[in-house]
């Protein structure tokens, strides 16, 4: 079963969104670097159309460094965008930041046309502990539940740098199921919103067909690949004593144990996804949506029909 996910107050982020960037000059978007494709919000790339936009691959320290160069061209070769790769280790982040902005928008700068940038990223993906590195103090944390209002916050990088934080919490959208079961292994969903085992064996699924020999390392097992990620998963949680009466894997606390695995890059640093898998999961959704949009249309129309808004259309004729 898919993950269903719909997290409130997306549409009040939306406005606020929708309202900051006319007086911004560029946007940058957080992606986890594991997972960039499903990490990035569809929403906010609509909202901030036009507008010069930087990527920046954050959590690169547990990322496939193979796949994050693959990420960059990929971005790099967008028109209005650009890309680089981050993580917590960097202790001067601002001059990399500065310095892709102006070169994205050469024509802003000194006092009288400040740089005005504008920095979301969906929750877990690292913005708050890049701020506070930014800032150089530990700001407290707020606004990742419903209903919490967040003060704009605006970081002064240079005298003519501003960077704004988004307005609101920009939830994550689920495309396709793929794109579900990565954000939950990377912790971007909330814990009761998915089933561990579900998306152990998903993750196993991935892993077994492109690091094999990280999988095998880590669990000391052999011909992972051979395995159907069930046996997987039960081959994993015995080999890590996780078991119940009559000696049974205890299945919830061997997907809980891949799960933290990977969160933790114990099983190496992996990425999720690559631009062409990501692209490919995206045309596919956008054909469910398309589908899902005509049913609705057809529901709308027949309620209009029924309530005689409109007039029902004639028989086609018989032949
Ligand atoms: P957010 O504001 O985007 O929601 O994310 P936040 O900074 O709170 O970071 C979410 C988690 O990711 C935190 O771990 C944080 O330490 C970790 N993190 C942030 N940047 C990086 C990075 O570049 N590399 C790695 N490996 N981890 C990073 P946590 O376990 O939720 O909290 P804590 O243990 O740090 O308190």
């Amino acid at each position: 079963m898919a993950i269903q996910w719909f997290p409130g107050h997306m549409h009040l982020t939306q406005k606020a969104i929708g309202e900051r960037i006319k007086n911004i000059d560029v946007v940058i978007e957080l992606l986890d670097a594991r997972l960039p494709g499903s990490s990035a919000n569809p929403l906010l790339a609509q909202l901030t159309a036009g507008k010069p936009s930087l990527k920046v691959l954050n959590k690169q320290d547990l990322a496939d460094p193979a796949r994050t160069t693959e990420w960059l061209a990929h971005y790099n070769g967008l028109p209005g965008t650009r890309a680089l790769a981050l993580d917590a280790s960097v202790a001067t982040p601002a001059k990399a930041l500065v310095k892709a902005c102006f070169e994205l928008a050469p024509n802003r700068g000194g006092m009288v046309k400040p740089m005005r940038v504008l920095i979301c990223g969906i929750p877990n993906v690292g913005k708050s502990t890049l701020i506070n590195t930014l800032t150089g103090k530990r700001a407290a944390k707020t606004g990742d539940e419903a209903g919490i209002t967040k003060l704009e916050q605006r970081i002064s990088l240079a005298d003519d740098f501003y960077l704004y934080d988004t307005p609101g919490v920009l939830w994550p959208r689920i495309i396709v199921a793929r794109s579900g079961y990565n954000l939950a292994a990377s912790g971007a969903i909330g814990r009761n919103a998915f089933n561990e085992e579900e998306v152990a064996l998903e993750l196993l699924d991935y892993l077994k067909t492109h690091y094999a020999t990280q999988l095998e390392a880590r669990y000391k097992l052999s011909a992972a690949s051979a395995l159907s990620d069930e046996e997987l998963l039960d081959a994993i949680g015995r080999q890590r004593g996780a078991l119940q009466g009559g000696k049974r894997v205890n299945l919830q606390k061997a997907a809980e144990i891949v799960i933290y695995d990977f969160r933790a890059a114990a099983i190496g640093r992996v990425t999720l996804e690559t631009p062409q898998e990501f692209a490919r999961w995206l045309a596919e959704g956008q054909k469910l949506d398309a589908k899902r949009q005509i049913k609705k249309d057809a529901i709308e129309l027949d309620r209009q029909i029924r309530f005689k808004k409109i007039p029902r259309p004639p028989k086609p004729a018989s032949e």
